[in-house]
């Protein structure tokens, strides 16, 4: 139900992902009124896409933290990520969420051919020694991951991690939040966060929420234009669901050490198991090959699990990498009054999203909490310019786009129900042939810093390539930072039958 009225209360939060509905759920259960607005349904965002492992394994590596982050930092992502699984299992325990919540151990595996190579082996031992300094005492080397038929080599046991089904357990979070006296409005679209004594949440149609803290877990913020989005970069994710004989495959998480790494679990079915392997990861806008990307992923996916029967399933998400490994999370840097943010998934995001729900929860209180420093939007990128640096030059490249020739030379080329941007002298459009065979043009114009947006052919969806906005096919905003739809060329009379014989 989208919010058709002005309303007050303690804390207004934008988003109802993992992150926002953590902090929302842990707020009202301190007696805090809070109203949580989302663009579309709730937990219908990113968060829906995810495969969900609950770990403490660090996917840019212990030994990388404690480079970055110093070894104490490195402890405090070690604690910080083991507490948040522990807060999701009390949360799943005390409100009674029926969410397939499950207790696992989680194997990093280097990728073959054996032997090993050299630096795989340096990277487990690495890896070994700096889960211990960083508290993580349990986790252990293996001579191999217990998967039949499958020599992963020597690989580390991380013991003690989860693995839950995500939709369901934000709908029990949900459901929990709405027990506690929280609000919740979806279909409503956020124009504008301000902060401050007289701040507000201001929506699309002009309603507003007046509110003493506010929180924008928005996956990447739509409150801010260049701070944090020069620091984090999007990636597009893809999945596939394999139908396997129940049992064939030990329930547990397993990654190997390849960039992009493939990520691999259990989700139990209804007639049998389904296993969920991930990867192929690419920086949203920079590639439109998912047919080929999903193929790779199910021949790896069948050589090393040759039970599998067959794969109904395939999917992709977003997950946002930060230059240095862990999420910004803590109050906007670009107004430190009473606005908070939580971004930067980096691949663990129910782990980040809880994490948010009890740091912005004890900050909101003023409570102090140890974690703060270490996951402040506006810290200190130390050991990570060089990375920083790259990031912002694979951004300004893509300004070139201005000047290339566009995807066909005509529109008439477009299929039916695709796009693709054609250039029109000067300018670039983005056009999409709608199932009837109209054509519906759209400036190309990303309406956050400008870069051109990209026809993404599985989503059918135009994504930006600088900092993942992504808009649907007739325009309309579905991922920030932008706000606002692509421009819209058409007059009403404009939209013209043009009618492809393919
Ligand atoms: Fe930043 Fe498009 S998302 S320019």
């Amino acid at each position: 139900m989208p919010l058709t009225r002005g309303m007050e209360a303690d804390v207004c939060i934008v988003g109802a992902g993992i992150a926002g509905l953590s902090t929302g759920y842990l707020l009202a259960r301190q007696g805090q009124s809070v109203v949580i607005l989302d663009a579309g349904l709730p937990g219908g965002g990113e968060t829906a896409h995810t495969t969900a492992h609950l770990s403490n394994a660090i996917d840019a590596r212990y030994f990388e933290m404690a480079r970055i982050h110093g070894s104490e930092g490195a402890r405090l992502i070690a604690e910080s990520h083991t507490a948040a699984i522990a807060r999701i299992e009390e949360a799943v325990r005390t409100e009674n969420i029926s969410c397939d919540f499950e207790r696992v151990n989680g194997y990093l595996f280097a990728p073959p051919p054996s032997p090993l190579r050299e630096e795989d082996k340096e990277i487990l031992d690495r890896e070994l020694i700096a889960a211990h300094e960083a508290g993580l005492g349990t986790v252990d080397k293996l001579d191999e991951a217990p998967i039949p038929d499958f020599d992963t080599g020597p690989c580390l046991l991380f013991p003690q991690q989860a693995q839950i089904h995500p939709l369901k357990y934000l709908a029990g979070l949900r459901a929990a939040f709405l027990r506690n006296g929280g609000k919740l409005y979806g279909h409503t679209h956020v124009k504008s966060v301000t902060g401050g004594d007289e701040g507000c949440v201001r929506t699309a149609d002009g309603k507003t929420v007046r509110a003493g803290h506010f929180v924008v877990a928005t996956n990447t913020p739509i409150n801010d234009v260049v701070a944090i989005h020069a620091k984090q970069t999007p990636y597009r994710t893809y999945v596939i669901g394999a139908e396997v004989p129940r049992g064939s495959v030990k329930h547990a998480l397993f990654w190997d050490t390849l960039d992009p790494y493939h990520y691999v679990r259990i989700q139990e079915g209804p007639t049998g198991d389904l296993l969920l392997v991930g990867g192929e990861d690419h920086k949203t806008g920079q590639a439109d090959d998912a047919a080929i990307r999903f193929a790779r992923l199910e021949r790896w996916a069948r050589e090393r699990f040759p039970m599998i029967l067959g794969v109904p399933y395939r999917w992709s998400g977003q997950t946002i990498e930060t230059v240095d490994g862990i999420a910004f999370i803590g109050r906007n840097p670009m107004d430190k009054r009473n606005v908070y943010i939580a971004t930067g998934d980096c691949g663990m995001g129910m782990t980040h999203g809880t994490i948010a729900g009890m740091l912005l929860t004890d900050m909101i209180m003023g409570r102090a909490n140890r974690w703060e420093p270490i996951y402040d939007p506006a810290r200190k990128l130390r050991g990570s310019m060089g990375e920083l640096a790259k990031q912002n030059l694979n951004v300004a490249a893509r300004y070139s786009d201005y000047v290339t020739a566009g995807d066909v030379a005509d529109e008439a080329d477009i299929p039916v129900n695709s796009g693709a941007v054609v250039r029109e002298g000067f300018r670039k459009v983005a056009v999409y042939r709608d199932t009837g065979g109209i054509c519906h043009h759209f400036s190309a114009v990303c309406p956050h810093l400008k870069c051109l947006v990209h026809w993404n052919t599985l989503e059918k969806t135009w994504d930006c390539p600088c900092h993942g906005s992504r808009f649907s096919a007739t325009g309309e905003v579905l991922n920030g930072p932008a706000i606002s739809n692509l421009e819209c060329l058409d007059q009403p009379a404009e939209k013209q039958p043009n009618i492809s014989t393919r």
